[in-house]
């Protein structure tokens, strides 16, 4: 694992680097293979990076759209990732219908959802159970509480090491989210952290020592490049 952590200025400076970093790998993917896999990130840090990469001359029909996890609700609900990544980001550029693979969420049963959504990941790359697929960038984000896609404290989707796609908990609302050993699978994983009340959880998930379980964030550690985009604000933490 190559880490690399950077503390920008502003939160304004932290998108720039971020978009600066996402298509150089982007570009360095589609040269190698052809075609590059992101698994986007929820929440709002990640949404202004959304909104810039809306802005550029990609080839879009070599790039295919996953996601790390998702809130499980109907893909039109205001809290859903799928949805807010579509307004920004998706609806705007010329992207193949069939090069964005949203989580399911409508068989009102967060398990069969993910099973499906590994069915969809494995015909995907074209590998069997067991295998694991390596994305080239993933895209996440962290709670105050150091969570990470919608691995949460304390909850067993931090355990799961047999299947790429789990159910999540938070405060007992069920998410859809990768696991931990597809995460670590990835060829470049990349955390966009802004704010001050992120210093706590980052002081722990970069201690020497601290609990896995408690701060899920340092579960990533992933094959290839971890790289660690941080604001001044939340950067602090670091000091
Ligand atoms: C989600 C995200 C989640 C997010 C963090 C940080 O579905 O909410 O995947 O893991 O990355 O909660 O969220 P902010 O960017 O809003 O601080």
């Amino acid at each position: 694992m190559q880490k690399v952590v950077e503390v920008l200025g502003s939160r304004e400076e932290l998108i720039e680097r971020s978009l600066a970093v996402v298509l150089s790998k982007i570009t360095a993917a589609i040269a190698e293979r052809g075609m590059c896999t992101i698994a986007a990130a929820g929440g709002s840090t990640p949404e202004p990076l959304y909104r810039s990469l809306a802005t550029q001359d990609l080839p879009w029909d070599k790039i295919h759209v996953f996601w790390g996890d998702e809130r499980y609700v109907a893909p039109e609900h205001q809290d859903s990732n799928q949805k807010m990544a579509r307004l920004v980001w998706l609806d705007r550029v010329n992207i193949p219908a069939g090069n964005i693979h949203p989580m399911p969420t409508g068989a009102g049963d967060p398990a069969a959802d993910c099973r499906a959504y590994q069915t969809e990941l494995q015909q995907f790359f074209q590998i069997s159970d067991g295998e694991v697929p390596a994305f080239d960038i993933i895209l996440l984000g962290i709670g105050d509480d150091a969570h990470t896609a919608s691995l949460f404290p304390g909850t067993a989707a931090l355990q799961v090491r047999s299947a790429l796609v789990t159910v999540g908990n938070k405060d007992g609302q069920p998410r859809i989210t990768f696991t931990v050993p597809l995460i670590n699978r990835a060829r470049c994983v990349i955390f966009m952290v802004a704010g001050a009340s992120k210093q706590p959880a980052l002081a722990e998930i970069f201690a020497p020592a601290a609990d896995d379980m408690t701060y899920p964030a340092r579960l990533v550690q992933p094959e290839g490049e971890l790289w660690w985009l941080l604001d001044a604000l939340a950067g602090a933490a670091l000091k």
